[in-house]
């Protein structure tokens, strides 16, 4: 599809811009024009940060859905709307049609309601990056349920609290899922969350590896028969279920500097509408393009960039199942030439890791048909930036360095490609409908060029953070709080003299690690708990290929005799109550921490000895125990 809001030139990015400020009302309803609505909005906006209550395209109503779909089968039907390539190479890949997804997600919604799902229901999604994965998700929205997906690499703890926080009665899940040469258990690792859980009524199971499964009676189906009696049935017409504009769309689970993960809320229209302008105009998506992006779809990137923007703009989004380096360092590169991918979107650490290989791994691959390159989830270095550059788009592709999060649903801070011009590792400008801005700790603007700060976003954009589920005043105390009348993002921020963006990292205890968001709280916690530990203080420090790596200081009742298998031991832990993504990288152990009088741990001199910096810990006269912080230094690993 073409859409009228996709801005060609630098002179009509200016534009808009300046439309989108000076009138955002106007300017969101004439984007918001060009989708499928059962009934048009009152009005467009009301919003207050106090509370904060925030609401778009009032009384709107629509699925979204039909947009992803039913308003493409007219036209399009017979267009790619999913290419999925499978892990193996040697295994046959997938084209689905539009037509096909539709009659897919149809099925797949007739499922739900007859396992009782209904409208408002919460659904979680536990499975690999397999097709089936955004057709649960799309006939969720069909529906009105509201899916939460988790990602493949929490564990059964992580997956208890969440569906607990979301009151989630359905599963849906793979038997197993293939990554690279591993087989992970998937239904094996939900048995045990669900050990906790008794309200879940049903689990639905995808077979996908055909390991052996412990299905419950009573509780556990296998998709495949659920769909033989849909086909019995004669595959009836699921009517999409009308949706108001703020009804939620999804609960995606996030870190932040507690230790609880909180449940984003995504409404169905402004998500849509913000998800769909981003994606046109970042990507420059023209119709035909093979757009890939190579997130899991447990996180937002693939939330917004491999469903929903993709299909609303009736593109072809390639998903991948596997790794890209397995089986070897140019797997990325044959999917690239094999399906003729027009757009790459990936993250840093895959570039940095990547990037290790060499260029043995690129010999004989073509990549002619790349178009536009981005990245997104962290920080890219200067010389990560440049090899994508050269090696990867050969100079002739635009990369484009997205700034956003799971709360603002689209991207925020970006170039648009061959529009607005490039600054290596900067974000550049915002999109249309961005307002940006610096603060200082107390809140105060600092205006003008060449300056650092925290930063805020100052007026509403459709796809902004609705509520954290279940827990209204923590999305306030969280995002709204800080500093009056804002969205403070937890990003610290540079303004260069022409007045570009460049994200220096977050400011509040969250880490980055290979683009995964890991709150330092959550660790703390999972490790608090392993027998014997007393104490532990985790912090960031910079990691070749993560970005950030994990470093953990543990206070022991007893210092272990056999270090090395403690370490081993408390690493298990962290596996079992958050995933394998939280694992410390390093742990030291320690007697003591460097405390304040008033016992507040004094995370910036753990964030040096971690960094190696020793000479910049700066002023230790304040700590309860200065003592402390040699021996720290001295058995730093
Ligand atoms: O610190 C910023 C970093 O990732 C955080 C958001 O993480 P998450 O919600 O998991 O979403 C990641 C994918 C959108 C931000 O607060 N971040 C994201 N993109 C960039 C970035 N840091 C620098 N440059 C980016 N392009």
């Amino acid at each position: 599809m073409s859409f009228a809001f996709q801005v060609k030139n630098f002179d009509e990015y200016k534009q808009a811009y300046e439309k989108s400020v000076a009138d955002p009302e106007q300017f969101w309803s004439d984007v918001a024009e060009e989708f499928v609505w059962r009934r048009k909005w009152d009005s467009v906006l009301e919003w207050n940060f106090t509370q904060p209550d925030v609401k778009w395209f009032i009384n709107g109503k629509l699925n979204i859905t039909e947009n992803c779909l039913d308003r493409h089968l007219a036209k399009h039907g017979e267009q790619p709307a999913i290419i999925w390539e499978p892990n193996d190479p040697n295994e046959q890949h997938k084209v689905i049609t539009y037509n096909e997804l539709h009659f897919k997600v149809n099925q797949f919604a007739n499922v739900l309601k007859n396992n009782g799902v209904k409208k408002g229901d919460r659904i979680c999604i536990y499975m690999g990056m397999v097709p089936e994965l955004p057709i649960a998700m799309l006939a969720c929205a069909r529906v009105g349920a509201i899916h939460s997906v988790i990602f493949g690499g929490f564990s059964a703890q992580s997956i208890s609290d969440r569906l607990k926080d979301a009151g989630a009665e359905f599963i849906i899940t793979c038997d197993g899922a293939f990554r690279g040469g591993k087989d992970i258990a998937l239904k094996a690792i939900i048995d045990d969350a669900l050990v906790a859980c008794d309200f879940v009524k049903t689990v639905i199971v995808y077979n996908r590896t055909s390991i052996p499964v412990s299905m419950i009676k009573g509780r556990d189906v296998w998709w495949h028969e659920e769909i033989e009696k849909v086909e019995a049935q004669g595959n009836p017409v699921v009517h999409a279920e009308e949706m108001d504009a703020e009804d939620p769309l999804f609960i995606l689970y996030t870190s932040g500097s507690t230790g609880k993960p909180k449940g984003v809320v995504h409404s169905s229209a402004g998500y849509m509408v913000y998800a769909t302008y981003s994606f046109v105009n970042v990507f420059q998506y023209q119709p035909g393009d093979i757009h890939f992006c190579t997130a899991d779809i447990g996180w937002i990137t693939g939330h917004s960039y491999i469903v929903y923007s993709v299909l609303c703009a009736g593109g072809t989004s390639l998903m991948y199942e596997g790794l890209p380096t397995w089986p070897d360092a140019g797997r990325l590169w044959d999917i690239v030439d094999k399906h003729k991918v027009n757009i790459l979107y990936t993250a840093p650490t895959a570039i940095r890791s990547l990037m290790a290989y060499g260029l043995n791994p690129l010999e004989g691959k073509k990549l002619d048909t790349l178009k536009v390159l981005g990245t997104v989830g962290e920080p890219i270095n200067e010389e990560a930036w440049h090899w994508y550059d050269e090696h990867i788009g050969k100079k002739r592709c635009p990369v484009v360095d997205t700034w956003w999060q799971t709360e603002t649903g689209g991207i925020m801070l970006s170039n648009l490609a061959g529009v607005t011009p490039s600054k290596p590792s900067y974000a550049t400008l915002p999109l249309p409908g961005i307002q940006p801005m610096l603060v200082d700790e107390q809140g105060k603007e600092i205006m003008g060029n060449d300056v650092s700060g925290n930063l805020c976003i100052r007026f509403p954009w459709p796809s902004i953070i609705r509520t954290t589920y279940g827990d209204h005043e923590r999305c306030r105390l969280n995002y709204f709080a800080a500093y009056s009348n804002l969205y403070f993002t937890g990003d610290g921020c540079y303004r260069d003299a022409q007045g570009n963006y460049r994200i220096t990292g977050r400011v509040d205890d969250v880490l980055n690690v290979s683009g995964h968001r890991i709150g330092t709280a959550e660790v703390e916690n999972a490790i608090n708990m392993h027998t014997g530990v007393l104490e532990s203080a985790v912090v960031g420090y910079p990691h070749d290929l993560k970005g950030q790596g994990i470093y953990a200081f543990v206070i022991m009742e007893q210092l272990p005799e056999d270090a090395q298998n403690m370490r081993a031991d408390i690493l298990q832990t962290v596996n079992r109550v958050i995933g394998p993504i939280a694992r410390p990288d390093k742990i030291q152990f320690v007697t003591g921490l460097p405390k304040t009088r008033s016992g507040k741990i004094m995370r910036r001199i753990l964030r040096k000895i971690a960094e190696g910096e020793m000479s910049a810990i700066g002023d230790t006269t304040t700590l309860l125990d200065p003592a402390v912080v040699e021996d720290i230094k001295n058995g730093r690993v």
